[in-house]
């Protein structure tokens, strides 16, 4: 089943509460970490995302795009987290080894994220322990960006790289999705679609999110 998780990010957030109620057909919340390190922006972080929790009981897939991931995944668990994926590039592997372990052990998905550059076998020596990869099909840091389309002989590599082991791991992908660019990540394999402006800036918000369905 497709999944469609909205960015929060393309939200006006002086009216959060608001926006987050009307994005209630989507399957989960994409709450987008920016450190100003990892990417070159900031965008929220812990105390928004405990406002977040206690607003809605939709599902929160936290994307964390932040240096030293391990210090902090168990801080976003804690504040209301369902989902917690960060970049296997922003961690020394054991880090990365470990973040995905306690993310774990506090009963929560994990994931790890790929930037553009990084191949989808870097993923392989984590894959027993995520929930779900996300193939970033935009330069992490910004929205709004032009979708890579390149993007999604990675997005079949690691959907078949899942399914040879016969893990049960959903493949996200992040970043100019819309509902063209949606069919083309779902025939590649991707299962979760991430969309901020497609989303936000659709008169109909709701209807918006049936047509990225598909
Ligand atoms: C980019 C973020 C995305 C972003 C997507 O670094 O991870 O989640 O909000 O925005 P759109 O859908 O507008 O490309
Ligand atoms: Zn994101």
């Amino acid at each position: 089943m497709i999944k469609i998780s909205p960015s929060i990010l393309s939200s006006d957030f002086a009216k959060l509460g608001a926006d987050i109620e009307s994005i209630a057909a989507a399957d989960y919340v994409h709450f987008d970490v920016m450190d100003g390190v990892f990417v070159p922006n900031i965008s929220i972080g812990l105390p928004v995302l405990s406002s977040v929790r206690k607003a809605t009981d939709m599902v929160l897939d936290v994307h964390l795009m932040i240096t030293k991931p391990h210090k902090y995944v168990g801080q976003f668990c804690d504040a209301g987290a369902d989902i917690v994926v960060f970049h296997l590039e922003a961690d020394e592997p054991q880090d990365v080894f470990a973040a995905l372990e306690e993310i774990r052990a506090k009963g929560k998905k994990a994931g790890l994220a790929l930037k553009p550059k990084t191949p989808a076998e870097a993923v392989r020596p984590y894959l027993h322990l995520c929930d779900m990869v996300l193939v970033m099909t935009v330069e992490p840091g910004f929205g709004g960006q032009s979708f890579m389309a390149d993007m999604m002989d990675k997005v079949t590599a690691v959907r078949k790289m899942i399914s040879e082991y016969g893990y049960d791991c959903d493949v996200e992908v992040d970043g100019g999705i819309n509902p063209d660019t949606a069919k083309v990540c779902v025939a590649a394999g991707a299962n979760v679609l991430v969309a901020g402006s497609d989303v936000f800036k659709a008169p109909d918000r709701a209807k918006r999110i049936g047509e990225l369905r598909g």
